[in-house]
């Protein structure tokens, strides 16, 4: 039996595995909470997306911000994988990760000097520019260091993507992007400075996006695009159509990445640029099924009047924020279920930190006891890469599975690198 879209977590009869590796070794080896991974679970989503462009010219870019351990991104980059980065951070990981600086794309609407004359100077593959102002700011840097920046702009084709409003980033009223009324003048202005290389165009509408037609929408609307910046004499030769395919998290029924691809091929076959290459950078759909967070109950309270009970557990929102800052749901379920003797019952899972909105889950039927392992599913991406300090917890451990072995890609913090950076007032 496997859960959703988790092909790499099954169960065995007697408890769940990740791959061929009980999580009750790893949780009695590493402690709790951990995330843990599976290694061929980000190897087959990579290659899901990447065998669906056939012969299409193409590259399939991971969205660092979703998980940026650097045993992952070394896993894609094995696979052949380009990456979508944010910051300064994201580009040391990528390239720690061995990482190919060509086939790195900078997205982001806020990018510092630094930041940008740093990937000029390792070579990234594009940067994706949000404004007149950055582009003038590259420009100037890449005259300095007498060079070419190797641009694309981020186009903002006014779409709604029908998913939760924080997560959507294609809307006029969005921060995001340069308008399409704007385009044509941003293209051709660049087109003068002599710092400037036009490389391609970029689009990006949000995330955990479980319809086509939107996706579709912005495809037609930059096409016309493209086709107008074409008659003005500005070619483009890659097109980024962004991240953003969701996945089941609960009763979302999301294409699949084969689907969406030929959804988007199917598109650009019929335009006037058939054959333009395509950039692809989810984040999301490579990674969120890969991982799973254990964690091991600590208490069960029960309040008089309530249908249901807390269960305590020793994760918590800083740990996965998901459920409290978008009121995600994930799976949550108990790693020996099968051999429980314990009553199902109603639970909100909750965790030690002093908020109520710190929740994993509510309103769970589970049959679990104090001391139970339980696992939180789907927490591949947006988990560890969105934990924090709150509360003065250290980060917890990522454990990577590969087969019937497995080994600790981040080891959990220890209560001295909470405050190694901090120092007493001197007088
Ligand atoms: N490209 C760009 C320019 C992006 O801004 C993003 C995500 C992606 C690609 C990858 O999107 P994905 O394929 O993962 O949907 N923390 C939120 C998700 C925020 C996504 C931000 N941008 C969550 O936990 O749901």
């Amino acid at each position: 039996m496997i859960k959703f879209g988790m092909d790499y977590f099954k169960n065995n009869g007697k408890q769940w595995l990740a791959e061929d590796v009980p999580l009750s070794d790893i949780a009695k080896e590493i402690g709790t909470p951990c995330y843990v991974y599976s290694r061929a679970a980000f190897v087959q989503a990579w290659q899901s997306f990447d065998i669906a462009f056939n012969a299409h010219p193409h590259r399939v870019n991971f969205a660092v911000k979703a998980n940026s351990n650097i045993a992952v991104l070394n896993i894609l980059a094995q696979c052949g994988a380009g990456f979508d980065i944010v910051s300064m951070g994201e580009l040391a990981r990528v390239l720690k990760a061995k990482g190919n600086p060509a086939h790195i794309v900078f997205s982001g609407v806020g990018k510092s000097h630094e930041e940008l004359s740093y990937a000029l100077k390792v070579g990234v593959g594009c940067i994706n520019v949000e404004s007149k102002s950055e582009v003038l700011r590259l420009n100037e840097l890449a005259i300095a260091l007498q060079k070419k920046a190797p641009i694309a702009f981020r186009i903002n084709p006014d779409v709604d993507p029908k998913s939760h409003p924080y997560i959507s980033t294609g809307l006029q009223e969005n921060k995001f992007g340069i308008p399409m009324v704007n385009a044509l003048a941003i293209y051709q202005f660049a087109a003068t400075l002599p710092g400037i290389q036009i490389e391609g165009l970029s689009f990006h509408i949000g995330s955990q996006i479980i319809e086509l037609s939107p996706i579709i929408e912005a495809l037609d609307k930059i096409l016309i695009l493209i086709e107008q910046l074409k008659s003005n004499g500005i070619t483009i030769q890659h097109l980024n159509v962004g991240g953003g395919l969701g996945i089941r998290y609960h009763q979302e029924m999301p294409p699949k990445p084969a689907e969406y691809v030929k959804a988007i091929l199917s598109k650009i076959k019929q335009s006037k640029e058939p054959n333009i290459k395509i950039y692809v950078e989810p984040g999301r759909a490579i990674a969120a099924n890969a991982g799973v967070l254990l964690t091991r109950v600590e208490y069960i309270k029960n309040h008089g009047s309530r249908d249901k009970s807390f269960a305590i557990v020793d994760a918590a929102m800083n740990d996965l924020i998901r459920p409290a800052f978008y009121n995600a749901w994930q799976d949550i379920f108990s790693v020996t279920n099968p051999n429980s003797d314990v009553l199902e019952k109603k639970y909100d899972i909750v965790g030690p930190v002093c908020e109520s909105s710190d929740f994993l889950g509510k309103d769970r039927m589970l049959s679990i006891k104090e001391g139970e392992l339980i696992a939180i599913g789907s927490v591949g991406a947006y988990g560890f890469s969105m934990s924090s300090n709150y509360n003065s917890r250290p980060r917890v451990a990522e454990v990577m599975v590969d087969k019937d072995r497995f080994q600790v890609v981040r080891c959990r913090e220890t209560i001295d690198d909470l405050f190694a950076a901090e120092t007493l007032l001197t007088n």
